[in-house]
């Protein structure tokens, strides 16, 4: 237990030190995106979430969902952060009996198209192979070609459809695509 702990400060510390050493030495060597980081949420996030969750989707997560997830046993709620600790993006996963199910994922606008959904995807695939999870699942609306091109991208393949899952503007329903990615 104590030495899981010290492990956990020694990779703070030590990937603290990396990336400061790194941005002061090399400035060009490095993009926004590359010197982002990963932390937990915590309750405090929520305003911040919500800001970024709001601009992600027609029909947003609600606040009461958020505590929810924070409080469920199995699920890791992830926001990645700035060098200046700006949060800009979440991501929301489940995991048990050796599958993980990615619930949301949503970068905010400003640093979208450079990378952040796939580093924030990796990082997903990484701490489901750190929990023995087999395959990672997700649910994604059809019409969402961009968040469909990275999955596809990055190895996720089509496993079925849920009809009429999804709420549209114009009163009826959209499909949810399920797709998987199988770690090996
Ligand atoms: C979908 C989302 C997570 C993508 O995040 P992102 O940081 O913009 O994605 P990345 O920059 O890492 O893109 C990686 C790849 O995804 C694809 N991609 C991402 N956005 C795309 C878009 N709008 N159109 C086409 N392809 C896109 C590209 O293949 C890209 O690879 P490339 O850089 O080689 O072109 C982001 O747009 C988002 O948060 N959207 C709102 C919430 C949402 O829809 N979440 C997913 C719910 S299932």
């Amino acid at each position: 237990m104590i030495k899981k702990l010290f492990n956990q400060i020694k990779g703070l510390v030590t990937y603290d030190a990396d990336r400061e050493f790194y941005a002061k030495v090399f400035p060009d060597s490095l993009n926004q995106v590359d010197l982002m980081r990963f932390r937990k949420m915590s309750k405090a996030d929520l305003p911040r979430v919500l800001e970024i969750e709001s601009q992600g989707y027609n029909y947003p997560w609600k606040e009461p969902i958020f505590h929810d997830c924070l409080n469920a046993a199995h699920y890791d709620c992830w926001v990645c952060e700035d060098t200046e600790d700006k949060m800009l993006a979440f991501c929301i996963v489940s995991t048990a009996v050796g599958e993980s199910t990615v619930l949301n994922l949503c970068i905010d606008p400003v640093i979208r198209k450079q990378g952040l959904g796939r580093k924030f995807m990796l990082h997903v695939i990484e701490n489901a192979r750190a929990k023995k999870a087999e395959s990672v699942f997700l649910e994604v609306r059809p019409s969402n070609v961009g968040a469909i091109a990275l999955y596809e991208s990055m190895g996720f393949n089509e496993i079925g459809v849920r009809p009429g899952y999804y709420k549209t503007e114009n009163g009826e329903r959209e499909d949810a695509l399920m797709m998987a990615f199988t770690i090996v």
